[in-house]
């Protein structure tokens, strides 16, 4: 008699443009899901993030980056601009750029997840970046964990994978009330060894992944924007 044996259903999975990340996690975010990148001001949260995107355009893939920082549009150009990876004609085209500054300052967390929603309906994404979403906790206070709960629920039933980049004070590691929430997390670390700064990438979780663990040495360049260097740390 022939049992049926569960096959494991692999994940599709979308590369994540960071070099030498791919090989952490097979191949690849899972396709849809929420990933959270985490780390402390200046940890590279922004750049891994427009890595992501750029990736995806270079493949054809539509884009769509929320601000909350009511950052111009200018300022977005200039910063990305630095990389080689970043072409100018993205913008607008495979990548759109939305601020959410305004609608955060109404505190009214429905109507954010509302034009958050009406945005991704519009664009139809397949790359979403959320960056930092952490300043949605300090415009909403009480309801900032249901906010989160319904928009990561929201956000995984687009056919979309989506980064949230989340700030958090010198030691900590993430935020912890959006932890929970997400498929998989990504810490990005600053150390001081021997009078020098160093960074690092560290994949916490990433759900329906063989992941490998600890503290991966990065570099930030204007080539490549993020890589992760092959020593262990
Ligand atoms: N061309 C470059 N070469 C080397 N390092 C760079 C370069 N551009 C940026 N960096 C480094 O990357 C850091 C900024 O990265 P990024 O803005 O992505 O970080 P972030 O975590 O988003 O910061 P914030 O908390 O301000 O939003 C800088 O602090 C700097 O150390
Ligand atoms: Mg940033």
């Amino acid at each position: 008699m022939n049992e049926a044996t569960p096959e494991r259903a692999d994940l599709v999975r979308i590369p994540t443009g960071i070099p030498g990340l791919d090989e952490m996690i097979e191949k690849g975010f899972p396709f849809p899901s929420v990933i959270l990148v985490s780390g402390t001001a200046g940890t590279g949260k922004t750049t891994f993030a427009l890595r992501f995107l750029c990736e995806g355009a270079a493949r054809g893939e539509q884009g769509l980056y929320f601000t909350t920082l009511s950052e111009p549009t200018q300022w977005m150009l200039r910063f990305s601009s630095q990389f080689d990876f970043m072409k100018p004609e993205y913008f607008d085209n495979e990548i759109v750029y939305e601020d959410l500054g305004d609608h955060l300052r109404s505190g009214d967390s429905d109507k954010l997840i509302e034009v958050i929603e009406k945005r991704i309906a519009e664009v139809v994404p397949q790359r979403i970046v959320i960056d930092p979403i952490t300043v949605v906790g300090e415009m909403f206070g009480e309801n900032y964990r249901q906010f989160l709960f319904d928009l990561t629920n929201r956000l995984k039933n687009w056919n979309a994978t989506t980064v949230v980049t989340g700030e958090v004070r010198p030691g900590e590691l993430y935020p912890p009330e959006i932890s929970y929430a997400v498929d998989g997390i990504v810490l990005l670390h600053l150390s001081e060894e021997l009078g020098a700064r160093r960074k690092y990438l560290e994949v916490l979780k990433m759900r329906g992944t063989n992941h490998l663990t600890g503290k991966h040495s990065i570099d930030i360049s204007r080539k490549e924007g993020m890589v992760v260097l092959k020593a262990r740390f």
